[in-house]
């Protein structure tokens, strides 16, 4: 397992709380892409594909005035989790460095490392929150 995977895989606060064997695993089932600014990485209304986690960089989330995402900040869980379409669209700000997950290996994660599966039912219960008080954060 080359060793700049998992030093890269560390530096994504979703798996901060992951033991070493935990890592090796997300690292083998994992692509590190990176992508120019501008690129369309979910487009709304379309079926989705791949769940994404920002290494570098910052996407926006086209709702309302745009929801800023940076780095450690993940998205695509829901197309994933419910097979609907995209909520919205969300596109890349600046150069990015992105770690992805296909549907399979997305489910397998949830599946296999329950510190991850618990931090994602967080960030989603926040987002709903915050639609719900017409924040966008
Ligand atoms: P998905 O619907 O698969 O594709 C668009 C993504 O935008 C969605 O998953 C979430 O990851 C993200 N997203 C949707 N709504 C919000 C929100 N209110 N705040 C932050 N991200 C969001």
């Amino acid at each position: 397992m080359p060793k700049d995977k998992i030093a890269l895989l560390e530096k994504v606060g979703l798996f901060r709380a992951c033991s070493r064997k935990e890592l090796e695993y997300i690292a083998r089932i994992t692509d590190e892409v990176r992508v120019e600014a501008g690129r369309v990485l979910a487009a709304k209304d379309q079926p989705g594909h791949e769940f994404f986690l920002i290494v570098d960089g910052s996407a926006i989330v086209q709702i309302d005035d745009g929801i800023q995402l940076g780095p450690g900040d993940f998205f695509g869980e829901m197309a994933l989790l419910d097979g609907g379409p995209r909520l919205a669209s969300v596109v890349a700000e600046t150069d990015m460095t992105l770690i992805v997950l296909g549907h399979r290996e997305f489910a397998s994660l949830i599946g296999e490392v329950p510190t991850i599966s618990r931090a994602i039912m967080k960030v989603l219960a926040q987002r709903l929150r915050d639609a719900e008080s017409g924040h966008t954060h």
